[in-house]
């Protein structure tokens, strides 16, 4: 039962997670008059982390908050998507062209350089603290009392969670029964190196398929870097992703160096590009599937990888953040006077968007990693010609029902400007 005392004050809001969906949601609720902490586990703005694109109903809310703009102005410069052979050779070109099918678009942005925006949206309205987190949680009726990691002890309204697929606070508030982590069966490692100007594909993402069920992956990575990524297949977890950074490449350039993958241009590419690493990360990765977003109470939600990674296999947890954020800020101004009812109306909008943005085509991610050589060569077979196909309408309405995911760019987002109270200046 919420209590009409703690509405007369603007609503204390406490946000775990300073990535994407937490400086997202932050903005939101500043500009529905809320008073907004944001803890970060960092002692300050985490770099790093690869390309990440801001697309459709994600975009619209990035243009909602003025950043469509700054995104294209730090746009990557990839130009377009090339799947190559072992010998770097062309075999599907992809570029990015009014019109054009292709992987890459206009708002290709490192996710390091798309947080550091948010924050600077963010700096001077909310509370940063950074190099402390949520210790304690004790949930009330009308309250949530917090002991941090520091020692302090705060009272707030309303606590979000977006602190990202491994979030330790959700293991503090959900059962763990109602938190599946589902498997994909494939480890990515990531790593930046040094870009070679020499190279003609600089620009490009060029991605090549390896036999032994593996493909790499390299994209330019904001100035001077190459970004690149190697997945390969693997049922279970071997535990890499607990190694430390130098067991971590070894272990990357012992995948590389498989016996089933040969020795050419693109793995010596990539060896080289290793070498000279100056970032790595390495996931074995998982979508996260909750019964729930929010609590009984209705005090404490999750948005974001927290609440419903898609991973990058999906392509869509950018765009599933600010949704989740500008919908869950959204429902709380509309339900000012009660939290669960907004918590309610978030998970009803919220939930059936989330899973058919998790929803990867069938058999995604092994049907995409062949095992042979002749695989490989199907795989870019059957590319070329749906690209091919791709020019007729009647072929792009039928494959879009089948390639795009369902129909869910088009759903339309709640309108919720009546509850702002924060003027946008520029208006
Ligand atoms: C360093 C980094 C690199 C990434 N690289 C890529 C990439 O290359 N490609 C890609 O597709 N996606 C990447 N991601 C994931 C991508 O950011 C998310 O898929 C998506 O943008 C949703 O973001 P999020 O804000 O929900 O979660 P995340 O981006 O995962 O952010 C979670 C944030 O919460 C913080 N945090 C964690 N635990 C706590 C805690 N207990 N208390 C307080 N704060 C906590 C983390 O430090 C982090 O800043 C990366 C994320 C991070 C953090
Ligand atoms: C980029 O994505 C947006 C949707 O987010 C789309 O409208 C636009 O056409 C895409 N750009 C290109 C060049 O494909
Ligand atoms: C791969 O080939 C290159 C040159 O063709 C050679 O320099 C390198 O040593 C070879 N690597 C392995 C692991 O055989």
């Amino acid at each position: 039962m919420s209590t009409a005392t703690s509405l007369r004050r603007p609503p204390r809001v406490l946000i775990s997670g300073g990535s994407i969906a937490g400086p997202a949601i932050a903005w939101w609720f500043t500009r529905y008059g809320f008073h907004t902490t944001l803890v970060e586990r960092w002692p300050g703005l985490r770099p790093g982390g690869q390309n990440i694109d801001v697309s459709n109903q994600g975009r619209e809310i990035a243009r909602r908050m003025s950043l469509e703009q700054p995104i294209l102005d730090a746009n990557t410069g990839e130009k377009g998507t090339v799947f190559t052979d072992l010998q770097g050779r062309a075999r599907i070109s992809m570029p990015l062209e009014p019109g054009s099918v292709s992987p890459t678009n206009e708002t290709e942005i490192l996710r390091g350089s798309f947080a550091q925006l948010l924050y600077d949206a963010t700096s001077k309205t909310t509370d940063w603290r950074f190099g402390d987190q949520i210790k304690q949680v004790d949930e009330h009726e009308d309250r949530v009392d917090i002991v941090f990691q520091s020692g302090k002890q705060e009272t707030f309204d309303i606590v979000v969670l977006a602190d990202g697929v491994g979030s330790r606070t959700r293991k503090l508030v959900f059962p763990p029964q109602d938190i599946e982590f589902k498997k994909l069966g494939v480890y990515i490692a990531y790593f930046m190196y040094p870009r070679d100007p020499n190279d003609p594909l600089a620009n490009q993402w060029v991605v090549t398929n390896l036999p032994g069920k593996r493909a790499l992956s390299f994209r330019p990575g904001g100035p001077g870097l190459t970004s690149a990524f190697l997945m390969w297949c693997s049922p279970e977890s071997q535990g890499y992703e607990k190694l430390p950074q130098a067991d971590q490449i070894a272990a990357i350039r012992e995948h590389l160096l498989y016996p089933s993958v040969p020795n050419s241009t693109i793995t010596q590419r990539a060896l080289q590009g290793l070498s000279a690493t100056t970032e790595v990360y390495l996931e074995y990765t998982g979508q996260i599937h909750a019964k729930h977003l929010h609590t009984p109470t209705g005090r404490i939600g999750m948005i974001g990888d927290a609440a419903y990674c898609g991973t990058a296999l999906s392509g869509a947890g950018t765009t599933l953040s600010l949704v989740g954020a500008y919908i869950l800020a959204g429902e709380l101004a509309r339900h000012r006077d009660d939290p669960r009812a907004g918590m309610k109306a978030y998970e009803a909008w919220m939930a059936p968007f989330a899973a058919q943005l998790q929803d990867l085509p069938p058999g995604v991610p092994q049907i995409v990693l062949p095992q042979t050589e002749l695989g490989i060569r199907v795989l870019h077979g059957i590319g070329r010609l749906m690209l091919w196909l791709s020019k007729f309408r009647v072929v792009q309405w039928a494959a879009g029902k089948v390639f795009v995911p369902g129909e869910v760019d088009r759903i339309p987002l709640p309108d919720y400007r009546e509850y702002e109270v924060v003027l946008d200046e520029k208006k």
